[in-house]
């Protein structure tokens, strides 16, 4: 399945990509309505599409959905975690071959709340090639505990650690780099930690991660709401749809209202 893009006729400046699994309507159904709407931020076109694999049990639903709202990215195989890294490189694919005339792209996930006029505003001050950003992981070893969500046997990574990578609960490349790791993805053998595995892709091509500013701005964890908190952070984690509702109404409603260290218009 394919979305409505029009990015040749309007190419957007970012682009967020979110996975998402099939039975999360209602969250993708929240971001629509709150940070994921289409709209023009500084100027800029900011457009979301949500990732899918396939699942037999929802597919009719889905083909609905995308029919009606012309937003969603699904290839065939199977929607497991195990198989994240595959829906990451169908989201860049796309990319590549629909939509490289924009100029950033962010994954994310579907229980995130992300600022993106904020995301805007900082990319606006970026250079427009050679960026990787996000809340950057180094010196991360794999787990060997077989219990754990995360393990890794050494037949899967027999290294100590991993390369530096930024956690998959938001990264952003710009489009060009996005290009380079869709390519450079076909003699990187897979690997099912989605946001290690792109930092496999970033170190295979010599592209550090930079800074998007010198405080943090990406949080892998719950941030605990205030307005002048939100309006000052890119990503926030662990956000149920009833709160994206609630975070997103409140900073509507205060809009007008300063917060300290306010950046100056
Ligand atoms: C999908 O849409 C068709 C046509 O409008 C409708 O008949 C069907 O019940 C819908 N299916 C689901 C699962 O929503
Ligand atoms: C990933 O998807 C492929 C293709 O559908 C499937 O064969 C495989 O079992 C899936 N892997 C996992 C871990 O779910
Ligand atoms: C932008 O790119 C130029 C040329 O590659 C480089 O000299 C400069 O340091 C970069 N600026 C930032 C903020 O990364
Ligand atoms: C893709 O990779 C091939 C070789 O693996 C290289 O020749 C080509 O320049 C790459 N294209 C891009 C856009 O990086």
């Amino acid at each position: 399945m394919l979305p409505n893009s029009r990015c040749e006729t309007r190419p957007p400046f970012l682009v967020l990509l979110v996975t998402s699994a099939q039975d999360q309507l209602e969250a993708r159904s929240t971001i629509r309505q709150t940070w994921g709407r289409a709209r023009t931020t500084h100027g800029k076109r900011v457009v979301t599409y949500f990732l899918l694999g396939y699942s037999r049990e929802h597919q009719e639903q889905l083909q609905n959905e995308s029919s009606l709202h012309k937003d969603i990215i699904q290839k065939d195989f199977t929607d497991s975690y195990y198989n994240l890294t595959l829906k990451v490189l169908m989201g860049l694919e796309w990319v590549d071959r629909f939509c490289p005339s924009t100029s950033f792209v962010m994954k994310t996930d579907s229980d995130m709340f992300v600022n993106v006029d904020y995301l805007a505003e900082l990319l606006l001050g970026m250079n427009r090639t050679n960026i990787f950003t996000g809340f950057v992981m180094r010196n991360f070893k794999p787990v060997r505990c077989k219990s754990n969500k995360w393990f890794v046997s050494e037949q899967e990574y027999p290294q100590e650690k991993y390369p530096p990578f930024c956690s998959g609960t938001g990264y952003v490349l710009s489009a060009d780099v996005a290009s380079r790791v869709w390519n450079i993805s076909g003699i990187i053998p897979y690997f099912k930690l989605e946001d290690v595995y792109i930092g496999m892709c970033l170190a295979e091509l010599k592209i550090e991660p930079v800074k998007i500013h010198s405080q943090r701005k990406f949080h892998i964890g719950k941030v605990k709401f205030s307005v002048c908190k939100f309006r000052n952070l890119v990503t926030a984690h662990k956000v149920k749809p009833y709160e994206a509702r609630i975070y997103w109404k409140a900073l509507e409603l205060a809009a007008n209202e300063h917060c300290p260290g306010d950046r100056t218009a």
